[in-house]
């Protein structure tokens, strides 16, 4: 069984950006900049927009944190949406979900510039992706491939289970995983919260990639031997042995599957920083307006 150092690929992708953000720099070019809009004080949200600020700063580019209450209207929140659109010095932006349950989260999102949509959820960039253009690709389903290609693990003809089925990972790495290309040219499978023989068809699998939010889910019995397995989960479980009183836990029984398995990534320290990292690469795409002009 070989472990998926998650955090150590996320590591030496920082340090490519930083570098290329320093060539940039020495041709008088521009730093990449993004923005983030932080709605409330959701702990999980808090901590994940610190990240990705911490790692903005460690790849060399500007970040700017927007803060608004949870009462915030979403009038106002759309005003600095549109304003974010305009701004030509922000390259990239995000509005950290969820939000409060009286703004739409759709509107909210359909209203970023997709030219901006760093996080890849705006329809364009969605629509763009499934038919395979180039477009910002949601950071998570992008980590993934990212850490399927950088450990050489064979995808074309394997079978792939996918257990999710959310718009921001289930849906696009499923996607993603059956595109011509490499990784990809898998055979995919998507299970969900109602489908029949999940355990079944979970046996038959080369590849899992478990995003349910489920803790522990996945145990030894649904695995194929020498199978691999990617663990995107990360509910925070409440622990007496942590400081923080949380303990982020996978949907895999990492210690039963472990054994049986190829390749596996651990959480925290697998998927976890590559999605930071895809959003570092969008920023950066974005920066040199690469993709959109
Ligand atoms: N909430 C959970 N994951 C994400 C993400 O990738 N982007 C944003 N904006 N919010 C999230």
């Amino acid at each position: 069984m070989q472990l998926i150092d998650g955090k150590a690929v996320a590591a030496e992708i920082k340090r490519e950006i930083a570098k290329e953000v320093e060539e940039i720099a020495g041709k008088g070019g521009k730093i990449p900049h993004l923005a983030a809009i932080l709605v409330g004080h959701d702990g999980g949200s808090e901590t994940y927009v610190a990240h990705k600020v911490k790692a903005c700063g460690e790849c060399g580019f500007k970040s700017t944190l927007i803060r608004f209450e949870d009462d915030v209207t979403e009038e106002r929140l759309l005003q600095e949406v549109k304003r974010l659109n305009e701004d030509p010095d922000i390259d990239g932006f995000i509005v950290q979900l969820p939000l409060p349950r009286h703004i739409s989260e759709q509107r909210v999102i359909e209203t970023i510039d997709y030219r901006k949509d760093v996080d890849g959820f705006h329809p364009i960039n969605v629509g763009r992706m499934s038919i395979g253009l180039p477009c910002f690709v949601s950071a998570t389903p992008a980590g993934i491939m990212e850490l399927l290609r950088r450990y050489n693990i064979r995808t074309e003809g394997k079978r792939c289970v996918v257990l999710g089925r959310s718009n921001i990972v289930g849906k696009p790495v499923a996607t993603l995983m059956m595109q011509k290309g490499n990784p990809g040219n898998a055979t995919v499978t998507v299970c969900h919260s109602r489908s029949e023989g999940l355990k079944d068809i979970c046996r038959e699998a080369d590849i899992i990639i478990a995003a349910l939010g489920s803790p522990e889910f996945v145990t030894a019995d649904m695995v194929k031997e020498g199978a691999v397995i990617i663990d995107v989960g990360t509910t925070r479980v409440p622990s007496d042995k942590t400081k923080s009183g949380f303990k982020l836990t996978g949907d895999v029984k990492f210690d039963e599957v472990a054994p049986r398995c190829s390749y596996i990534t651990p959480v925290p320290g697998g998927v976890g920083p590559m999605t930071i990292v895809s959003l570092m690469r969008n920023t950066l795409l974005a920066g040199k307006k690469e993709i959109y002009g």
